[in-house]
Formats: C-alpha cells, sequence, structure tokens
C-alpha cells in the first residue's frame, strides 16, 4: 500500500522520514503527534532532482527510500528549501554519494551553510524566478524568507503543479498515510505550527502567498506533515486569514490599542497602573486597557500584545527583579512582530528598585521603541506621583498616535 501512497504523481516521489516518537520539537514546540521530516524526489527526462534532505538521525531510512527509486549517478539538483537542520542533515552524506548533484540554495542561505555543514561546498544561488530544468521538469523558485528561518524559499514543479513550500504549511502531526484527506483530523497541528513558526512572521507570510497566487497549485508539499493535495486553496486561505487577522480588528475600530501589563502585591503598582491607563485613555483615537498579568495566561498574553501598539510594562521590584509574569508576558514576544510596537515600564519599589529599567532594557532588545524613561515610585504613590503617572501615560497614549519625540531606538 506505501509503495503507491508514497508516489505524489508518476514522476514525484515521497522520500521522508518519520519521527513519532519526537514531544518536543526546537524547545518551544509541543508535538504530541510526532513529526516528519519530508523529502521529495523527482524525475524528469535528464536527471532527478532531490528536494530537502532530513534529520541526521534518520538519513539510514531516507537513503533506502531514495535508493528505491533511482541511482546516485542520476542526481542533478539537491535544493535544500530550508536549511534549518531537521532538513540539511543528511546533506553532506548525499553529496558524498551523489557526484554529479548540484545543491541548490536561498542567496540567505549562503550566509549560514558554512556554519551548519562544517565543510566547503559546492552550491549554487537561487533568486525569485530562477529555473534549473530536469528536461522535460521545470522547476521555479521563489524566495519566501523567515519562514521559518532567513533562508528558506519554495519552489514550483511546473508540469505537476506542486509547490515544495518549504517550513510554510507545515504541520508537526506524525501520519504515514501522508495526504490530508487520508490523515486524521491535523487541523490543530497546522494552527498549531502556523501559530509558533509563522505568525512572528505575518508579513513574510502574506508576500509569499502573493509568490504563490501567481501559480495554479494542485498539490502543496511541505517539509513536514501531511502533503495538501484535496484542495490546497483551503490551506492558502487559513495563511491569508490568520496573517491579515490582527491588523482586520484593528483597522474596524480605526483605532490605536495601548496596553498597560501590571501586577501588584500591595496595589502599589496597580494604582500606578490605574493612572498610567487614565492618562492614555485622555488621548484622542488612543482605546486604553489595563491587565492584570496574574490572571492571563499565555494565549491571552500573546493576543492582547499583538493587538497593542504600545505596551506599558508595571512591576514591583522583588528581591532585585521584576516579577515573573511580567518576563513571561515579554517572553511572549518570541511568537510576534516586535518591530513597530512602543514600549514603557513602569513600578513601585522599596530600596533598590530595579524592575522598570531591566523591563526596559529587555524591550531595547526586543525591539520596542522607547520614547519614556521607566518610571519607578518608592512604596505608596503621593497625589503628585500619581499625576506623574498620568501625564506617563498621556505621553505614551500621545507618542502612539504620532508625536513626534526622540525615540531610544
Ligand atoms: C518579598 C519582597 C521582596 C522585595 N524586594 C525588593 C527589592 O529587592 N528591591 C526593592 O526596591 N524593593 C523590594 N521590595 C519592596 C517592594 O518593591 C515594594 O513594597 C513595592 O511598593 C511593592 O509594590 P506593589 O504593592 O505594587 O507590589 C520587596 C518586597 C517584598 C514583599
Ligand atoms: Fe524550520
Ligand atoms: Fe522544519
Amino acid at each position: 500500500m506505501l509503495g503507491n501512497r508514497e508516489s505524489l504523481s508518476k514522476n514525484v516521489h515521497f522520500i521522508g522520514v518519520f519521527d513519532p516518537k519526537i514531544r518536543i520539537f526546537d524547545i518551544i514546540m509541543k508535538t504530541a503527534n510526532g513529526s516528519s521530516y519530508n523529502s521529495y524526489l523527482v524525475r524528469g527526462s535528464e536527471g532527478v532532482a532531490i528536494m530537502d534532505t532530513v534529520k541526521k538521525e534518520f538519513s539510514s531510512d531516507f537513503f533506502v527510500r531514495l535508493e528505491a527509486l533511482c541511482k546516485y549517478e542520476e542526481i542533478k539538483y539537491i535544493v535544500l528549501h530550508h536549511l534549518e537542520p531537521d532538513h540539511s542533515g543528511a546533506l553532506i552524506e548525499l553529496m558524498s554519494k551523489a557526484p554529479y548533484a548540484k545543491l541548490i540554495i536561498s542567496g540567505r542561505a549562503v550566509m549560514m551553510l558554512k556554519g551548519l555543514v562544517k565543510t566547503d561546498i559546492a552550491f549554487e544561488v537561487a533568486s525569485t524566478g530562477k529555473t534549473i530544468s530536469l528536461g522535460d521538469k521545470t522547476i521555479e523558485f521563489l524566495s519566501t524568507p523567515f519562514l521559518h528561518w532567513p533562508d528558506t524559499m519554495s519552489s514550483y514543479l511546473h508540469e505537476e503543479k506542486i509547490l515544495f513550500s518549504g517550513d510554510v504549511f507545515g504541520s508537526h502531526y506524525y501520519d504515514e498515510r501522508l495526504y490530508d484527506d487520508e490523515v486524521g483530523d491535523f487541523s490543530y497541528a497546522f494552527k498549531y505550527y502556523y501559530d509558533h513558526i509563522m505568525r512572528p512572521f505575518k508579513h513574510y507570510v502574506l508576500e509569499a502567498l502573493k509568490l504563490y497566487a501567481k501559480f495554479e497549485i494542485n498539490t502543496i508539499a511541505p517539509l513536514h506533515g501531511p502533503i495538501l493535495r484535496s484542495n490546497p486553496q483551503f490551506y492558502i486561505d487559513k495563511y491569508a486569514k490568520w496573517s491579515s487577522e490582527a491588523k482586520f480588528r484593528k483597522h474596524q475600530f480605526g483605532k490605536k490599542m495601548v496596553s498597560v501589563f501590571y501586577m501588584s502585591s500591595y496595589d502599589n503598582t496597580q494604582k500606578m497602573a490605574q493612572k498610567v491607563m487614565q492618562g492614555a485613555d485622555k488621548v484622542e483615537g488612543v482605546v486604553a486597557s489595563m491587565y492584570d498579568l496574574a490572571s492571563l495566561d499565555e494565549q491571552n498574553m500573546i493576543d492582547l500584545l499583538e493587538e497593542s501598539d504600545a505596551i506599558i510594562v508595571g512591576s514591583p521590584t522583588i528581591n532585585g527583579d521584576a516579577v515573573k509574569p511580567a518576563w513571561d508576558l515579554l517572553s511572549c514576544m518570541a511568537y510576534l512582530e516586535s518591530s513597530g510596537k512602543i514600549g514603557a515600564a513602569f513600578g513601585s519599589y522599596g530600596w533598590t528598585g530595579e524592575a522598570p529599567e531591566m523591563l526596559h532594557d529587555r524591550m531595547r532588545w526586543l525591539k520596542f521603541r522607547l520614547p519614556v524613561k521607566p518610571l519607578k515610585i518608592k512604596l505608596i504613590p503621593t497625589e503628585d506621583e500619581l499625576m506623574d503617572c498620568v501625564a506617563f501615560g498621556q505621553e505614551v497614549a500621545e507618542i502612539t498616535m504620532g508625536k513626534m519625540v526622540e525615540m531610544e531606538i
């Protein structure tokens, strides 16, 4: 059965491997359904192309599948859409076995290749529009950077209308039935993968979709999980929707979001937060909101951060540090685009008061724009100090609405 299944068409075959036992991928992703490292073999009248390899530990399975379908001398091209070790792990061994193979990588992959394979190897660079020929088969390259690493690219096999999408449209979902219309319900894995790998790069997703739209696509062959052949447009539409969603909601309001996140043990930082929000709320065009970090879970944090144009974080100083939920909040930026967001920090303290500056520094590393100095107040804020908090919130909100000031970044 599997023999037939592994053929996407007469000339295109799955030669990937399965990793049913993996439970955590790249530290950040839980993979309850295991995963696969997909690789494909394309046969043309004048040779064979191998589209990506697999994780090193699984190379022997990969070579068994490959050898069943072609001789190493027939391999004309090895295409690496993405250099991450889950796809480049068998590259060096494959190149040593395939004497006539030319390696094709993207322009942005050039800087990374040596660091990953630790040896000098010859390669050719592909950018959008470049094609390679296998006689009766033509593969066209598309530059789709940052999906998932800067080096990622995609390619399109004209004669078969297959898009080799790299990590785009992937799922960590192990199922040897291979095709979206035959595997179990992988909708959760598909969305989870998008949220963790693609969501920080929504603009790049939309750019990639524009490139894909030029082609009629019968099948999407991603690097992980099911091959999407039943209705590729369904998955493309999902990516388009998820990548435009937040902007759309904001446009509906036609306003800028200023969000104040805080945590407080004796209500001191809480009182500050209240006034910071009041200050922000005075500004026309701003929706000001405040959230107690104690009651937000990670998904709320990610959603709220994504919607917010300005993020103001308040934490008391506890044992020389900001509180853990404040760090947790900022760590969620790993899943989001941070460039362009405005940041600010504040908090009450007893004697050393490091927390607001530490949060401010962290936001600088996360590429927030930081127009105001951190605001710290000793213990219980006075009426005058509360007025300072109002001014602080108002200033951040006015800058969010476009008031020109010198930014730290
Ligand atoms: C366990 C504990 C540790 C603290 N450690 C620090 C500290 O290292 N430096 C400091 O400036 N204040 C420290 N403080 C004082 C708090 O920052 C101060 O009481 C602050 O006003 C609390 O604000 P909140 O009511 O918003 O929680 C500590 C307080 C507690 C309860
Ligand atoms: Fe990747
Ligand atoms: Fe991958």
